[in-house]
């Protein structure tokens, strides 16, 4: 197969395979040479769960009133960013909500702080910005941005989106390419009438940016959106993405993302042999952590930062892999 050519057909067959184990052992030999055995740790503080958006998947939008609403204060978020890199951590993603308290300023000296204090790479993930405010924070010192685009389609993303508009998210994408950020995109599967060209769509447009990391989850209904009713994303066709992904771009870093393990921890630990290099970790401060709830977790019982950083550095040793 030659494979960074992979067109739009060629990636509707993969999916649509069900015997994918070539499509993994592809996709896991490209991992070994571009990534080796290394798997990235990303810390994740989840640092605020107001959000002005109203995404019909997702339990923080703004029409779910059951949900109790935090936020940290930039001390906690900093001092929790400190942690999480005397842990061994070198990366820490932020990610919250829109929440317009966090203003420019705010997001700009949370970052300087960090930077000043730790060297550790710092992702930001905040939703949509004017280019200015992405600017400002790239100057500030943020290395990487994450904003997943969630689909593709336009009226798929109109219809759980209302009064948004798709390309001016796949937009914010291109923008953040452009102003140097290691750029982070992705989707979700089984999103409500998605389909398979839906699916090759999104594979396609991660390359076009490109991006640098891409993170495909399967979606996982929310008793409190309106797609409550909807069923749960396959596990295995969103393997199957993750493994095209690494064929379309053969140093993307592509996460075995958080939803995947919630619904089953050995298909989330699969997906290390079949593309994905990276996995996230929350650290984000006990009480809060059950509020932060895009889709319903249980959470087990919650231990130090360092502990369930060496956690995870058991669980990859225990799957043959590095950790970094
Ligand atoms: N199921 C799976 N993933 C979800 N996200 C939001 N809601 C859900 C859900 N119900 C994902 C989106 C978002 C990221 C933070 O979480 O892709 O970008």
């Amino acid at each position: 197969m030659k494979t960074q050519n992979l067109q739009f057909d060629d990636i509707c067959r993969l999916l649509e395979d069900d015997s994918a184990e070539e499509l993994y052992a592809l996709a896991d030999g490209i991992t070994r040479e571009t990534k080796g055995d290394m798997v990235n740790v990303r810390a994740i503080i989840e640092f605020s769960n107001y959000c002005n958006r109203n995404c019909s998947y997702c339990g923080l939008n703004c029409h779910n009133t059951t949900l109790g609403r935090y936020r940290m204060t930039p001390e906690e978020i900093i001092a929790t960013a400190i942690e999480a890199s005397d842990a061994g951590y070198k990366t820490v993603v932020i990610q919250g909500g829109e929440d317009p308290w966090f203003t420019t300023d705010i997001y700009c000296h949370i970052i300087k702080e960090i930077k000043s204090k730790r060297d550790i790479a710092i992702t930001l993930s905040a939703g949509e910005m004017r280019e200015e405010d992405y600017s400002a924070i790239r100057k500030a010192g943020c290395d990487r941005y994450l904003l997943k685009h969630e689909t593709t389609d336009e009226n798929i993303y109109k219809k759980l989106h209302p009064g948004y508009n798709v390309e001016d998210r796949l937009n914010c994408l291109r923008v953040l390419k452009r102003l140097g950020f290691e750029t982070g995109g992705g989707f979700m599967i089984g999103l409500p009438e998605q389909t398979i060209e839906t699916i090759a769509n999104d594979l396609l447009f991660i390359q076009s940016v490109p991006c640098d990391m891409a993170g495909i989850g399967p979606f996982i209904p929310h008793p409190e959106t309106p797609l409550k009713e909807a069923g749960q994303g396959s596990t295995e066709l969103t393997r199957r993405a993750v493994a095209i992904a690494r064929i379309l771009l053969p140093n993307i870093n592509l996460p075995a993302t958080t939803s995947l393990g919630v619904i089953d921890k050995d298909e989330r630990n699969k997906v290390f042999s079949g593309g994905a290099n990276v996995i996230m970790k929350k650290v984000t401060p006990e009480k809060y952590r059950e509020l932060y709830e895009i889709y319903p977790v249980n959470h087990g019982k919650i231990k130090s930062i360092a502990e369930e950083r060496a956690e995870i550095n058991e669980l990859l040793a225990s799957i043959g892999k590095e950790w970094d």
